[in-house]
């Protein structure tokens, strides 16, 4: 059976881009693959992060991911930083890292752009996150496209590691999804959905109010001419709603396309927030059950004491390969 790892950072709401780009494809994948899914709270701290709102995030994140289906029988969920394995092989991962190609990350472009003082961890972030990966002998890698250059990254530092010291690597590839690997934010349609946007009107969390839902969508910018009509250079919110819309309703694009022939942007809206509301309404109804339950610790620490395991053997690999600490006599 191959392996999976994937994780996401416990920073703020989970939105529709990471549900769509990610998360649903986690729930089709457990049946076939060993899965490791990780809350990466080490991940997060690398911008600033209240201590209590965090603690309360890791949580949430934890009980959303069970809401949308994750079966712990079935697949591994952890806390990163309870699994002190990920930390040791990040260090090891950046002594092989060079600056210059760390530099070139956009997502570290991007955060560290127009800042005067940019925390080293920030740069750094991309060889913790091959460590999450190479830990266990990950084969495949489910996110959303804006991942794909740290994985190819992982890919060259797994690499470099087994040519310079012992073939100890699983080469991972990332398996981004077809449709909705980049949900674009609701009221700029050139720019990625963001749990990070100051405008909340720009995402829809899994966790907003329904009347907050249906509201976000009507109010999502799109163009004048009316017409519901796949065009993503010309059209991109409209198109942006179609891609949430055949997502949602298993749809094709050229269905829903024939669908609202003529019907204009207002009806198109209503029947979107209704496809929405329909999945994520029992998903929250899910949450607030398994928020207030006892098994959810349950299934983080098992989860940890089974991923412990995995990841310490390939850490003592590692330090071998690399002659840190000692040989017993
Ligand atoms: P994060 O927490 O930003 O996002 C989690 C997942 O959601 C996907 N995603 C999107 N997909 C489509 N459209 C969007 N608008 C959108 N926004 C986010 C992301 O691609 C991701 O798959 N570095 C990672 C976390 C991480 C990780 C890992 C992932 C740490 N270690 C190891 C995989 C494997 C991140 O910041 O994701």
């Amino acid at each position: 059976m191959q392996t999976i790892f994937s994780g996401i950072q416990p920073s703020g709401s989970v939105t529709l881009g990471n549900y769509i780009g990610a998360m649903k494809q986690f729930i089709e994948l457990q049946d076939e693959y060993n899965c490791f899914f990780c809350i990466v709270d080490q991940h997060a701290i690398t911008v600033p992060q209240e201590a209590l709102e965090l603690r309360k995030n890791i949580r949430s994140l934890a009980a959303l991911y069970l809401a949308i289906g994750l079966d712990p029988e079935k697949a591994t969920l952890f806390i990163q930083s309870e699994v002190p394995a990920h930390a040791q092989a990040g260090w090891m991962l950046q002594c092989v890292s060079y600056i210059g190609e760390l530099e070139r990350m956009t997502q570290f472009k991007d955060k560290s752009h127009g800042k005067e003082a940019v925390v080293a961890g920030l740069l750094t972030y991309p060889p913790l996150m091959a460590g999450d990966i190479l830990l266990y002998n990950t084969d495949l890698v489910p996110v959303g496209e804006d991942q794909k250059q740290h994985i190819e990254l992982t890919r060259d530092l797994a690499e470099r590691f087994n040519k310079k010291y012992r073939e100890i690597f699983t080469i991972p590839d990332s398996r981004i999804p077809k449709d909705g690997a980049r949900i674009m934010s609701l009221q700029d349609p050139t720019k990625k959905m963001s749990k990070s946007d100051p405008n909340p009107k720009a995402y829809i969390a899994l966790l907003d109010e329904p009347k907050q839902i249906e509201k976000k969508i009507k109010s999502a910018v799109t163009d004048s001419d009316g017409i519901v009509k796949f065009d993503k250079e010309n059209k991109p919110g409209i198109s942006n709603l179609m891609t949430i819309y055949s997502t949602f309703s298993n749809k094709s694009i050229e269905e829903i396309e024939t669908q609202y022939e003529g019907k204009g942007y207002g009806v198109f809206k209503s029947d979107l927030a209704e496809v929405v509301l329909n999945e994520i309404l029992p998903i929250q109804e899910r949450y607030y059950e398994i928020l207030n339950s006892p098994k959810l610790d349950e299934i983080l620490d098992a989860g940890a004491e089974k991923a412990n395991k995995t990841a310490y053997k390939t850490v003592k690999k590692m330090e071998r390969a690399m002659g840190l600490g000692r040989k017993r006599k």
